[in-house]
């Protein structure tokens, strides 16, 4: 039996009814046999504070554990006033630091989102590739702003517009391959 990749889902949303979170549980789905994903919570990481460096909250701990145990790391966030929201910043932070500590260099990672808006997280997603590659993560290229209408996800949780699944099973595919490239078999049945 394979030993698939492990995959860390951030959402970037606190909201109990995020359309984010929609759209990762059916990237996840689009992803079934290829890796296993975990849902990787931040909305009670604490406000970041280099004071706390040296005496890191619980909760940041078990966040860099997960970040650290994953092969590759999906992000699906909406935009909040045309950037990062505030919340997924927090994380991104907590997870660079202390100095020498990133638990985002070398990890294969995929950004998308949604937004009922036309340009779809567009603006989001675009400062956080900037930071995430900053940080070191290795994103796969191309760009998956996704428009939220109403027939995007269905009433099973899969993508329900055929062109929109077909558009991101080819990210999802893309993705799960960078990952595996990334990550040797021996490696994984390790861990
Ligand atoms: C504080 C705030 C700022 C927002 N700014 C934007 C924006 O810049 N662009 C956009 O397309 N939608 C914006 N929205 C609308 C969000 O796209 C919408 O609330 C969406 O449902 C958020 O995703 P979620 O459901 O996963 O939380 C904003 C919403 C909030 C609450």
């Amino acid at each position: 039996m394979p030993v698939l990749p492990q995959i860390a889902v951030i959402v970037g949303s606190n909201r109990r009814v995020s359309l984010n979170r929609k759209l990762a549980q059916a990237l996840v789905r689009l992803g079934a046999g290829k890796f296993d994903a975990k849902f990787v919570r931040i909305d009670d990481l604490p406000m970041y504070n280099q004071d706390n460096e040296d005496n890191l909250p619980a909760e940041v701990v078990r966040f860099k554990n997960e970040i650290a145990a994953a092969d590759g790391v999906l992000i699906v966030t909406p935009e909040h006033d045309r950037s990062i929201p505030a919340v997924l910043k927090n994380a991104v932070d907590w997870g660079a630091r202390p100095w020498g500590k990133n638990s985002w260099a070398g990890t294969p990672a995929f950004i998308t989102g949604t937004s009922p808006g036309a340009i779809g997280s567009a603006l989001a997603q675009q400062h956080l590739r900037s930071v995430m590659t900053g940080l070191g993560m290795i994103l796969i290229g191309g760009e998956a702003y996704i428009t939220f209408k109403s027939n995007l996800i269905d009433d099973q949780g899969n993508v329900g517009d055929d062109g929109t699944r077909t558009f991101l099973q080819g990210f999802v595919d893309r993705f799960a391959a960078l990952v595996a490239a990334l990550t040797p078999q021996a490696e994984r049945a390790a861990a």
